[in-house]
């Protein structure tokens, strides 16, 4: 599941109004009200956790914000060895709280026919922000770090994914059904095995064994099977390329596929937003296995008619297939 509550819903903004958007991920009651939002107006069939990847270099020390316009700020850059010695793993998990306690107080009003999903960044896409110090229009501090093989990336990294096997674990303690981890930065990875890929398969071994995960790299499409070894549950692809191409090039099997309409469909006019998801659910209706998605999180210009669109013909084109199935 990709981003689902913001500022496209007249009650988020509402709620935002006298919050900022710090204040709301904070706080548990805040955090399950925005995570219930868009249930209470479409019948998705699960929910994610109102939070941000963000948290956890928050926890380790590094504070963020958000840039006037857009983008993320870091309070500062880590750069070398001796700037990790501004953060620190100890106890950052525990930091964490108040995401666990919006996972239980959500568990308890989603109703036992919804999942709940948690998430978190991947190491490298966590690292990236942490070393960049925000937002980034080409990660070149960090590319140029993984190409010199600097020893700070590496360490950098291994704290990364020992502090989010344990914030994971708490997520599913606190009753998640799912997990994401999100590869937001994947395309700038050169050596992608090297410096996410492996981390990536760390942390998901650190997870209890079956535990579903999910695992979405952005621009990684294509190498689907690189991203399968991870022992990722299920693969959340963007429109790149084709679910149906992915399926072929994986074989029959695990993983299951997630995706992978475009949200731009949901700023246009609800039919062709509708005919869009269609196309996604014919593409893959041979196949055992897809969970329909977006491609990548929902925008703030998408428009509520298209989203309920898109709920109706997920809908009816589940009801057909059972009805053909049946027949
Ligand atoms: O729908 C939900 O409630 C899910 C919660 C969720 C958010 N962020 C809330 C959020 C999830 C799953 C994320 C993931 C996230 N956050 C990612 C990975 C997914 C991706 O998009 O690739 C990344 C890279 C971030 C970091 C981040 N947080 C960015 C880049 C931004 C946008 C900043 C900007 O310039 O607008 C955010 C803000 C953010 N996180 C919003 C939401 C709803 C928008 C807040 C608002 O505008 O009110």
């Amino acid at each position: 599941m990709m981003r689902q509550a913001g500022r496209y819903l007249p009650e988020y903004r509402a709620l935002k109004d006298g919050h900022t958007f710090l204040e709301m991920i904070r706080s548990p009651e805040l955090a399950t009200e925005v995570t219930m939002q868009p249930l209470a107006r479409f019948s998705f069939d699960a929910a994610i956790i109102f939070s941000d990847i963000l948290v956890v270099p928050e926890a380790l020390g590094q504070p963020f914000s958000f840039r006037e316009g857009r983008g993320v700020q870091m309070e500062f850059a880590l750069r070398s060895e001796a700037d990790l010695a501004r953060i620190s793993a100890h106890g950052a998990a525990q930091k964490l709280g108040y995401v666990y306690d919006a996972l239980a107080r959500t568990r308890s009003v989603l109703g036992q026919d919804r999942a709940l999903l948690g998430f978190c960044g991947s190491p490298w896409t966590l690292a990236a922000y942490m070393i960049e110090g925000g937002s980034s229009a080409d990660g070149s501090i960090v590319r140029a770090m993984a190409s010199r093989r600097d020893p700070a990336l590496q360490k950098l990294l291994s704290m990364l994914t020992a502090t989010l096997a344990e914030y994971l674990r708490g997520q599913i303690e606190a009753g998640a059904d799912a997990v994401q981890i999100f590869d937001s930065w994947a395309a700038w990875c050169d050596d992608y095995e090297e410096w996410s890929l492996r981390w990536v398969r760390e942390l998901i071994a650190a997870l209890p064994a079956g535990f579903p995960v999910i695992f979405f790299a952005r621009g990684r499409n294509r190498q689907a099977a690189a991203l399968a070894s991870t022992g990722a549950t299920v693969l959340s692809l963007d429109w790149e390329t084709s679910l149906s191409d992915a399926r072929r090039a994986l074989g029959d099997g695990a993983p299951a596929l997630q995706g992978n309409m475009n949200p731009s469909f949901l700023e246009g006019e609800p039919l062709a937003a509708a005919v869009a998801a269609r196309e996604v659910l014919s593409d893959m209706a041979p196949f055992h296995g897809h969970i329909f998605n977006l491609g990548h999180g929902i925008r703030p210009a998408a428009r509520t008619e298209c989203v309920e669109a898109v709920v109706e013909a997920v809908l009816n084109f589940r009801h057909q297939s059972h009805v053909i199935a049946a027949g």
